[in-house]
């Protein structure tokens, strides 16, 4: 089947990419309201866009309403947000943090949760997350009835037990996130498997990678 992107209806194109575009990673997306509540918000619109500066990128879209939800709104007043990833201890909870509440509900500790003052930001992490990001915002593109925030990761708090022993790299036995797939299913990480460039085929690279970059990581 072939698709027209340009001549299909908006709800079609989400059901097309949500459905086809996965697994997303999940950041449970915490802010402060003006009020000083804490607000979080599970965004799969997102992903880690570059090292050198360390960006990552949040799509979010307005309430059926129009109105903009409230991680917008605390994202545009404060400039900061922080992003906390999800594995299967915080499944239930990050359901909860989905519900529109209204902006007065402390939203981490009302699903369960335990915030934690952040480092170098003002908004609360979640100490249960295995890895949490503070950031703050490097700009906000515009779009009708979404925004796309760009943020610049300023400090990271990640659990001991994800790491492994030398503190480098992560521990896949005990940092397994969830990702969303199509409508509300859901997939762990834990059948995880190796993939390395044969040997055979080093010798047609162009150019070798830094080690600080691709190659190096796992
Ligand atoms: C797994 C998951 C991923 C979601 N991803 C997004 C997203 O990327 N963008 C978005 O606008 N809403 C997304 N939502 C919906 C928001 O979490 C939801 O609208 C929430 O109530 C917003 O809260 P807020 O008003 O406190 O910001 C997602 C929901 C779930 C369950």
């Amino acid at each position: 089947m072939d698709i027209d992107f340009t001549t299909l209806p908006a709800p079609d194109r989400y059901r097309l990419l949500t459905n086809f575009v996965g697994p997303r990673p999940i950041a449970l997306v915490g802010t402060r309201s003006s009020a000083g509540h804490d607000n979080a918000a599970p965004m799969s619109f997102f992903n880690v866009f570059a090292h050198e500066p360390p960006l990552v990128v949040l799509g979010i879209q307005n309430r059926g309403n129009g109105e903009e939800k409230d991680t917008v709104a605390n994202i545009r007043r404060t400039g900061e947000f922080v992003v906390n990833m999800v594995d299967m201890k915080l499944a239930d909870a990050m359901i909860v943090c989905s519900v529109n509440f209204s902006s007065d509900i402390d939203e981490i500790a009302f699903a369960g949760l335990t915030p934690i003052p952040c480092n170098q930001i003002d908004a609360a992490r979640i100490a249960e997350s295995p890895c949490s990001f503070e950031c703050r915002v490097e700009r906000i593109l515009e779009y009708p009835k979404r925004v796309l925030v760009i943020g610049e990761v300023v400090h990271m708090h990640v659990q001991d037990q994800c790491l492994d022993p030398q503190g480098r790299y992560v521990n896949p036995e005990t940092y397994q996130p969830i990702a969303r797939l199509h409508a509300d299913n859901y997939i762990t990480s834990d059948r995880q498997f190796e993939l390395k460039k044969p040997d055979a085929l080093l010798p047609f690279e162009a150019e070798q990678v830094a080690p600080s970059t691709e190659r190096a990581s796992r």
